[in-house]
């Protein structure tokens, strides 16, 4: 059975786009293959984080992956700084990478960019993302578009090692969805929709209210023209919705066109609207119930016992190919 493994970072509460990008994705695939899901929080480190407020997200994000239906039952969820292997395994690799391929990830340079000083934990990222997912002999990688480059530097690594050191690692896969990949900015249809944002108004998050999401989509950012019909280079922020309600509704971009023709914006906003709506009420409402249980830290400490079975042999291997033990 093929591994998967993924994660997303603790650093706020997950939006739409996640949900659409990765989340939905993770559940689909949690039936038909063994799989891992973590909450890197390690990760979330690498910019500043309050204290009380990371460890109130780390538990409103485990909630959210069970609300969004990850099922501790198939899958292992469990948090990244519970499994140390993680951080031992990320500085083996740092050993053997570079800071050409480093330098080179634009997500680094974005998040650098405009900073006074740059931690060096943001640049060394995507070696821990390498080791969070070698450690699991993993087979695929489900992700939103913006992590591909991370996941083709975990190849180059894994081959490097393996090429020096024997057949170490399994070599990994990105997977990445041909519709959803890259969910944009309501504000700013040409920006990616992300929790980092400081503007609440270009995202939905998935603990949003009704009111508020239907509010949000009604004020996105539409495009000159009228037609309803995609087209990304001339009309992102149609083009958009028009993703979002395909993906809420379960019909495809296509049937939507033929439905909005002679029909205005308006009318596409509320559709996609009531789209979203009843896609992520229920998530709401479940997390909110698991919020107040006591499952989440039960689910979390199985879960890092598994993980840290399964990710101890790769250490193992590598410390040995490494001749450190
Ligand atoms: P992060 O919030 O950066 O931890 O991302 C968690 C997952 O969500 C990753 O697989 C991202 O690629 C994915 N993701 C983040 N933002 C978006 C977006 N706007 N559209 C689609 N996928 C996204
Ligand atoms: N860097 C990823 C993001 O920001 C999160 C992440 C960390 C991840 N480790 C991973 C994703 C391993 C996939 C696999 O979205």
């Amino acid at each position: 059975m093929a591994r998967v493994f993924s994660g997303i970072q603790p650093s706020g509460i997950l939006t739409l786009g996640n949900y659409l990008g990765a989340l939905k994705h993770f559940v689909v695939s949690q039936s038909e293959h063994e799989a891992f899901f973590c909450i890197v929080d390690l990760h979330a480190l690498t910019l500043p984080q309050d204290p009380l407020e990371l460890k109130q997200q780390i538990r409103t994000l485990a909630a959210l992956y069970l609300a969004a239906g990850i099922d501790p039952q198939k899958a292992t969820l469990f948090v990244q700084s519970q499994v140390s292997a993680h951080s031992e395994l990320a500085w083996l690799l740092q050993c053997i990478s570079y800071i050409g391929e480093l330098g080179r990830m634009t997500q680094f340079k974005e998040k650098s960019e405009d900073r006074e000083t740059v931690p060096v934990g943001l640049f060394t990222y995507p070696v821990l993302m390498a080791a969070d997912i070698l450690l699991y002999d993993t087979n695929i990688v489900p992700v939103g578009e913006d992590q591909k480059q991370h996941v083709e530097l975990c190849r180059d690594i894994a081959m490097r090692f393996n090429q020096r050191f024997g057949s170490v690692f399994v070599v990994p896969e990105a997977r990445i969805p041909k519709v959803g990949a890259r969910i944009m900015s309501l504000d700013d249809p040409t920006k990616k929709m992300s929790k980092s944002n400081p503007s609440p108004a270009s995202y939905i998050s998935l603990l949003d209210d009704e009111a508020v999401i239907r509010k949000k989509i009604m004020r996105a950012v539409t495009d000159l023209g009228r037609e309803i019909v995609y087209d990304e280079a001339n009309k992102p922020g149609v083009s958009n919705l028009l993703v979002i309600n395909s993906l809420c509704s379960g019909r495809s971009i296509p049937e939507l066109e033929s439905l909005f023709i002679g029909k205005g914006y308006g009318d596409l906003k509320k559709d996609t609207a009531d789209a979203a709506v009843s896609v992520l009420g229920p998530i709401k409402r479940r997390a909110e119930r698991a919020l107040a249980g006591s499952e989440i830290d039960e689910v979390l400490a199985a879960g890092a016992t598994r993980a840290r079975e399964a990710a101890q042999p790769t250490l193992l291997r590598v410390q040995q190919a490494l001749g450190v033990r």
